[in-house]
């Protein structure tokens, strides 16, 4: 769904204010439409809320799902100490090539590490590894496998972990509760999760901006 002018205007005065991109963000964009990669990064201001998040949790050890071109991945990356790490988990081997390069003009190889495969492979080798838990889970894959990506980062956090999704809103598909689109219905048992599951509590928060009429949710992991 495309926003309207005036939702542009407003992501553009917040983002030139407060989330302003450098050369390395906007590489990571340039670069990204270069190789075709399809424009589903977050915004800016958008990046700087998940840095924030990050920021906020004190977060060392952060697991995303769903690469794209790192633009996401740079923001959550530099709210790390430089000994912390980022496990971002992308299913096309194009988009995590060209992310691999944006994230390194980043200077974040470091910290970063993009895994290629299909997350729900990635997610048990990972775990077979016993990582620290992470503090901080963004998930923004496909969305069917919403549900499922939830409870692997509930198995891989710690209490006081944090879990955000993106895309939880789609225009208000959402409250469809007769849709059969994967996405709405893997988005649907997903928030069914974190209302029954006695380790989680969220909400999800509405927004508009330059991708249109979307939203967050996110999930608490209680003790
Ligand atoms: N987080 C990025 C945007 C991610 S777009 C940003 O805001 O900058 C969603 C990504 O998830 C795409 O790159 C897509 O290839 C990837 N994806 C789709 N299905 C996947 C799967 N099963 N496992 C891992 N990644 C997947
Ligand atoms: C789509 C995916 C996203 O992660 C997003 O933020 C916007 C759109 C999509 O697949 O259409
Ligand atoms: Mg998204």
């Amino acid at each position: 769904m495309s926003g309207s002018q005036l939702w542009d205007d407003v992501d553009f005065y917040f983002s030139s204010h407060l989330a302003p991109d450098d050369e390395a963000l906007q590489a990571a964009l340039r670069d990204s439409e270069a190789a075709g990669l399809p424009h589903i990064a977050v915004t800016a201001p958008q990046g700087k809320f998940l840095q924030l998040l990050a920021q906020i949790q004190g977060a060392r050890n952060i697991l995303e799902i769903g690469t794209l071109g790192g633009y996401s991945t740079i923001w959550l990356g530099r709210a790390l100490p430089a000994d912390g790490r980022l496990i971002s988990l992308e299913y096309n081997a194009k988009h995590a090539d060209v992310a691999t390069r944006n994230i390194a003009r980043a200077g974040l190889e470091r910290i970063v590490e993009v895994r290629v495969g299909p997350a729900l492979e990635s997610l048990p080798k990972l775990a077979d590894e016993n990582p620290a838990p992470f503090d901080l889970v963004f998930i923004d894959a496909d969305k069917a496998n919403n549900r499922h990506y939830v409870e692997w980062a509930l198995r891989l956090s710690r209490a006081g972990s944090l879990i955000v999704l993106d895309n939880v809103v789609r225009g208000g598909g959402v409250t469809d509760a007769e849709s059969s689109a994967p996405d709405i219905v893997g988005t649907r048992a997903a928030i069914d999760l974190i209302a029954s599951h006695p380790r989680l509590t969220g909400t999800a928060v509405q927004t508009v901006g330059s991708k249109g009429y979307d939203g967050f949710a996110l999930a608490r992991v209680l003790g």
